[in-house]
């Protein structure tokens, strides 16, 4: 995989010679639409399955000139929003059990097959029958529009934010899930008939008390564009393709937000946004120590290792730490906003942290899993009503140079006043 993130890097010499015009006119539409004869849930209508408006439901609407943009529950780099959500629902109270596609900007579920003795169940190593199981896909040209090759790890960035958002909403319920990343992602690609166009990245499982095994889905799924126009970028499909080499474990039991009260929580969700420009004003430790509680140990665990940079945290030495080791003392807020290509947000805020891992270990899970906990972060923060903002555009050689690491630089991530 190394070759695709060196093909990918941000240098010095790139940075200044890039064109910078994009004509906003040609941006591909963001959310895949089925035809008006397939059949519409509003999720309000349906109190057990509410929680899932907290996929990506529309949390503010911002104008630039006369143009209305709606932002969602989930970050995007660029707001451009790759993911798609399924979702297939079995043994819930006056609902066909099927396969539906989630419309995040009308906040309804569209039903795309309805289940026999099939299932999605079946494309997984475990096949036994779930009460939920919701798989993320991206359809790669909304983010190649504006980023080109670059994107492959903007896919994988606002993959993990998805998954983000997706296990805060089931976090607000108590149904048992577990991120599995291994299902035969390429045949359920060829189900859903995707085309490459658009593939899937990784799945949420949620248990059910049926043991049944679900058969092979019985017809494939009719796929309608995820845009309204696409080019093909063989760069992206390759890469996708050698990814899926990769196996990874399933990841249960993940206590990162549990320490939050529902309602908080609840806010948190609907009030998170990037910030644009911090006020540039000092955090406490105790802030600090509670956005990150066992971040730094989840990501170990899983071959992240997280630098960050202490810009103003009140009481702790001011300079470069290593998980939470201080590897070099001094200011080094210039530093942080030249590394984000002269990105203030990154030497303004409180501290940003830099996520990094090994070269050769388990690429795309990691890329996905760097989102998510960033994603967790977005949300510890935005219950202390403090602001953040992911980073996805920095000098990779720049950062290796400075945080002295053999590394891939993975994403910034900038939290403060
Ligand atoms: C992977 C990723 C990379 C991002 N990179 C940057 C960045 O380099 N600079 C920036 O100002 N914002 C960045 N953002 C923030 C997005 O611009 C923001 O999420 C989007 O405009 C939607 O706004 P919201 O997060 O307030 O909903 C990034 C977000 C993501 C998810």
């Amino acid at each position: 995989m190394q070759i695709y993130h060196d093909q990918t890097d941000i240098n010095q010499k790139k940075y200044f010679n890039q064109a910078n015009f994009i004509d906003y006119r040609t941006q591909p539409r963001a959310y895949k639409k089925y035809p008006h004869f397939y059949q519409r849930f509003n999720l309000d209508d349906y109190e057990e399955l509410k929680f899932i408006k907290n996929f990506g439901k529309i949390t503010a609407t911002k104008t630039y000139g006369k143009e209305k943009v709606d932002l969602r529950a989930n970050p995007s780099a660029g707001g451009l929003y790759p993911c798609e959500i399924y979702i297939q629902i079995r043994a819930v109270k006056g609902f066909i059990s099927g396969i539906y596609h989630y419309e995040a900007l009308e906040n309804n579920l569209t039903l795309i097959h309805e289940l026999s003795n099939d299932g999605v169940e079946f494309y997984f190593k475990e096949k036994v029958q779930r009460k939920f199981v919701i798989l993320i896909s991206n359809a790669y040209f909304r983010s190649v529009w504006k980023y080109e090759k670059r994107a492959i790890r903007y896919l994988l960035l606002d993959t993990g934010h998805q998954l983000g958002s997706i296990i805060s909403a089931l976090e607000l319920t108590d149904l048992e899930y577990e991120i599995d990343f291994n299902f035969d992602k390429n045949s359920l690609n060829e189900e859903f008939s995707f085309d490459n166009y658009e593939s899937f990245y990784t799945s949420i499982t949620v248990k059910s008390d049926k043991t049944n095994e679900p058969k092979k889905l019985r017809s494939p799924i009719i796929n309608i564009s995820a845009c309204d126009y696409q080019l093909k970028e063989l760069f992206v499909e390759n890469f996708y393709k050698d990814c899926q080499k990769d196996e990874y474990e399933k990841i249960p039991n993940i206590n990162l937000l549990n320490d939050i009260q529902n309602e908080q929580l609840e806010n948190a969700i609907n009030n998170r946004r990037s910030i644009r420009a911090f006020i540039n004003e000092s955090i406490s430790e105790e802030d600090f120590l509670f956005i990150t509680k066992n971040i730094f140990d989840f990501a170990n665990k899983f071959g992240i290792e997280i630098y960050f940079v202490n810009n103003n945290i009140q009481g702790i030495s001011k300079g470069l730490y290593k998980n939470v080791s201080l590897i070099k003392q001094g200011d080094f807020k210039d530093k942080m906003t030249n590394l984000a290509l002269n990105q203030k947000l990154s030497g303004q805020s409180s501290f940003t942290l830099i996520f990094t891992s090994k070269v050769g270990h388990n690429y795309f899970y990691c890329y996905i899993l760097t989102g998510f906990i960033a994603h967790i972060l977005y949300l510890r923060a935005t219950t202390l009503n403090l602001n953040c903002s992911g980073i996805g555009a920095y000098f990779d050689d720049s950062c290796k140079d400075f945080l002295e690491t053999k590394n891939n630089i993975f994403y910034l991530f900038a939290i403060g006043k």
